[in-house]
């Protein structure tokens, strides 16, 4: 064909003249983005009256030189080529070959984008690692996959290849599990990042969302609990994977209970233990007696007190009394009298 020949012609001169082209030559629009299968069009015109006729070179939708003319469209209904150059060519007044190309982005959505997840159940603090295959993706210039675990961006990959054509990518992520991760969401999303030619907002593809399972032991906030009330119902529920069995003991207690809950009626020391296939946990219950005995037992203590008190009073005056008697060095206006009377007797 005789475009391949101008083709190369137009490419061995084209970075000699570009220069001059751009004055001379115009492309509307400046920068095409078209999604692959889609219909595009763009102009090429010019102020030169008098040039030696003008054309459009591409592997699709070419144009054969036209005289006098001052702009020359290049249209397909149906992009179906990866590497489309078109490039606008004028012969000048002065038989040189202008050339001007245009900036043209052809890009595709990924045929499916999936997240593989690593062999489960999961045990806490295993890593594993999940995949992301994207299928068929162009330009991966223009891609951005993003790691999200619920809703939050954890990782955000972007490419250095120049390949127009689409691509496959795969990628890892490696995570540790933990027990926050139990139930957790993962997914990847593919972007296409095409600039403010391109759709707005950026064409974008999620895979489904991964729910990771993973088994961990039961862990206690608090190894103790001190309740104040008597009748009361003792909650060791504690988030285990798989779901923790419960056992109660207590010294004061002949039998082992079972269940996460425990209603109790007297004070004590209770011991929970809670156990899945990962280990277990205990958690201890001290249930202090009532109130109302706490205050009965500091009131009785009181007045024994008291009593006591008051009696301790009574006994050290009494004995000082019997003190004062025996050693008689003050007489009473009592004993002075019966002295007198004595001495009227003599
Ligand atoms: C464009 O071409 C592709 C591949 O030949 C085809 O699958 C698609 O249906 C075409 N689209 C239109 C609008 O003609
Ligand atoms: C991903 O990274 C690119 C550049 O590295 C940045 O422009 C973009 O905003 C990032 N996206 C997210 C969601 O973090
Ligand atoms: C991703 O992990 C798989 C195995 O899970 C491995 O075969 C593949 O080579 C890894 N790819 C990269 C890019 O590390
Ligand atoms: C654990 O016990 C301490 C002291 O009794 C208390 O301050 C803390 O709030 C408890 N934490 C939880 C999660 O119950
Ligand atoms: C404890 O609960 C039982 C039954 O639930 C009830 O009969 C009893 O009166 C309660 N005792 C106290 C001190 O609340
Ligand atoms: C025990 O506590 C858990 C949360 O810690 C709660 O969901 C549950 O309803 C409680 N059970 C009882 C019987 O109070
Ligand atoms: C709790 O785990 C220990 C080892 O960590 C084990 O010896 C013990 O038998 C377990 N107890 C219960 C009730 O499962």
């Amino acid at each position: 064909m005789g475009h391949v020949g101008l083709y190369r012609l137009v490419c061995l001169s084209a970075w000699f003249i570009l220069k001059a082209a751009a004055e001379s030559m115009v492309i509307t629009p400046s920068k095409l983005v078209v999604k692959y299968g889609d219909a595009a069009s763009a102009t090429c015109s010019t102020t030169e009256q008098k040039h030696g006729g003008m054309g459009w070179e591409a592997s699709e939708g070419g144009v054969d030189i036209v005289e006098g003319v001052q702009q020359v469209t290049w249209a397909v209904p149906n992009i179906t080529h990866w590497d489309l150059k078109p490039i606008c060519y004028m012969i000048s007044e002065n038989v040189e070959q202008l050339v001007k190309e245009l900036n043209i982005v052809i890009y595709k959505l990924p045929d499916s984008i999936d997240v593989k997840k690593c062999s489960e159940p999961l045990n806490e603090g295993e890593t594993c690692t999940l995949q992301c295959d994207i299928k068929s993706v162009a330009p991966v210039k223009n891609l951005q996959v993003m790691w999200y675990k619920q809703q939050v961006v954890l990782e955000n990959v972007t490419f250095n290849e120049n390949t127009m054509s689409p691509v496959e990518k795969h990628l890892n992520r490696s995570i540790q599990a933990s027990r926050n991760d139990d139930g957790a969401e993962y997914w990847c999303e593919a972007k296409l990042e095409l600039g403010p030619e391109g759709p707005q907002p950026p064409p974008t593809k999620k895979s489904e969302p991964r729910r990771i399972t993973v088994h961990y032991k039961p862990r206690f906030a608090n190894d103790t609990e001190t309740i104040e009330a008597g009748n009361t119902t003792l909650n060791c529920t504690v988030k285990a994977n798989p779901p923790p069995v419960y056992t109660w003991e207590a010294p004061h207690l002949d039998e082992t209970f079972y269940g996460p809950t425990l209603s109790v009626t007297y004070p004590g020391n209770y011991k929970c233990t809670a156990s899945n296939q990962r280990g277990n946990a205990t958690k201890l219950f001290i249930v202090k007696p009532y109130p109302n005995t706490v205050f009965l037992v500091c009131l009785l203590i009181g007045i024994f007190v008291a009593l006591v008190l008051i009696a301790a009073v009574i006994f050290t005056h009494w004995k000082r009394k019997q003190g004062r008697a025996a050693n008689n060095s003050i007489p009473s206006p009592a004993d002075q009298k019966e002295e007198d009377v004595e001495l009227v007797k003599k």
